[in-house]
């Protein structure tokens, strides 16, 4: 006799495998594949052999050893809260006390995609409304899935989200009632995953101010994700939105150990207004009261002696170098395609392609042509959420340059643009409708 069929709950069933799992499976099995899908790091330049001076150092002194392989605490190893408050507020150029922070606002994630989800699970019930960017980090788009919640985007420009265009949706959903369902905008405001776009200076205190004003019936939470800050390649780093919020009421600030030192040590932090961090500290306890605690560790000594800031300026200059060469091989490939544009993006990972009259989407001709001349990118339409009439934008490219070698980025987008050709690149995409 079968089993009796699972009675899932409706989180559960409300989630869905991320649609990137299978361009990162097919990109691990083909052998020659050149992958821009995946946003995993550069293999390389991986901190081998700090890491593991830095666990040599700890399991060498018997009581040291023993902290870090003991429980941690829920919140997460004090001495790392307050180098990562001191990490944030330094690039911010300002005291903590000068925005109403101390170690106790901060608290140490299971990366910052745990932060991600307990905040959701904290702030949604189905059929919230949360505003992001237009496209945004899919991984989060799928999470608000599992949460129930309504997604309601924003454009973006070469300044990224357009902030005119946040507060006359805002002023919209006030107008048909549905203020009351807003609670959270986010925005990756660094060198977004999957644009590479960056908020400009001046929209960063205008969001702040667009939460305050609309906060009223509820306080609109702003979830700053800036898991890229630290990847920056030109140009002066920005404040922060959370360094325009003086009272720690409005923003939550998250990033992660991930990008600019090891994703294995699946480490991140938060920085949050006092009534949530209580809240997300409960639930956090109920998935696993606390995060690694050895990984805190390591984490901790490789910012107190230097090698932690030391990395992050090395992978800058190995990342550097991989974002020119695929900005110099689109030029020399795509220059001369009048439908291709291509954001330069001044840090982080991805370059995000735009080709007119081409579907680039999971079911258009295109990605089994890149698949035949042997290269992967992310269809771009995973990054939207469809509008109204159910379509969603079916013309660009994610293209991550952290995982492939120098070599690889120029063949592959050599690769791509012989896909192109191959379909007949002036071909018009059709308007998909779904994803
Ligand atoms: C924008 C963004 N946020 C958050 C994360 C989560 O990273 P982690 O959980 O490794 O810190 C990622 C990972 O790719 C990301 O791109």
């Amino acid at each position: 006799m079968p089993p009796a069929p699972l009675s899932r709950s409706g989180k559960s069933r409300r989630t869905a495998d991320s649609p990137i799992s299978y361009y990162v499976q097919k990109a691990l099995s083909t052998p020659g594949l050149i992958s821009f899908a995946a946003g995993l790091v550069d293999e390389g330049s991986l901190p081998v052999d700090e890491v593991g001076a830095a666990v040599a150092a700890i399991v060498s002194d018997p009581a040291a050893g023993r902290a870090a392989l003991q429980y941690g605490s829920t919140q997460g190893l004090p001495a790392l809260r307050e180098q990562v408050l001191n990490l944030v507020c330094d690039a911010d150029g300002v005291r903590p006390s000068d925005v109403n922070l101390t170690a106790a606002d901060v608290c140490i994630t299971t990366g910052s995609q745990q932060l991600l989800y307990l905040l959701g699970e904290v702030l949604f019930d189905p059929g919230d409304i949360v505003i992001t960017e237009a496209p945004s980090y899919f991984v989060f788009h799928s999470l608000l899935q599992s949460h129930g919640a309504k997604v309601l985007t924003v454009p973006m420009d070469a300044d990224g989200m357009k902030a005119d265009a946040m507060e006359a949706l805002l002023e919209r959903l006030r107008r048909s009632g549905e203020l009351s369902r807003v609670k959270v905008i986010y925005t990756v405001d660094y060198f977004q995953n999957p644009t590479g776009l960056t908020l400009a200076n001046d929209r960063r205190p205008r969001l702040v101010e667009l939460a305050r004003r609309f906060s009223t019936d509820h306080r609109i939470i702003i979830l700053e994700d800036a898991a890229y800050r630290e990847l920056r390649y030109s140009g002066a780093d920005l404040p922060s939105v959370k360094r325009f919020d003086p009272t720690n009421e409005f923003v939550v600030y998250t990033s992660t150990f991930s990008k600019p030192c090891a994703p294995g040590l699946k480490t991140g932090y938060a920085l949050m207004p006092p009534d949530l961090m209580e809240p997300v500290l409960h639930l956090k306890g109920s998935h696993d009261f606390g995060s690694a605690n050895l990984a805190q560790h390591v984490a901790s000594r490789l910012m107190a002696s230097g090698v932690y800031a030391r990395h992050a300026e090395e992978l800058r200059t190995v990342y550097r170098k991989k974002r020119d060469v695929m900005l110099a091989s689109l030029d020399a490939e795509f220059g001369d395609f009048p439908a291709a544009r291509w954001t330069v993006p001044t840090g982080g990972f991805y370059v995000w392609l735009t080709l007119d009259g081409i579907d680039t989407g999971p079911s258009g001709p295109l990605v089994p042509a890149a698949l035949e001349t042997g290269v992967m990118y992310v269809p771009g339409e995973f990054g939207h959420v469809p509008d109204e009439t159910g379509r969603v934008p079916n013309n660009e490219c994610r293209l991550c340059f952290g995982v492939a070698t120098e070599e690889q980025i120029a063949e592959g987008i050599r690769r791509l643009r012989k896909a192109c050709a191959a379909i007949g690149e002036g071909k018009r995409a059709k308007a998909k409708v779904g994803v």
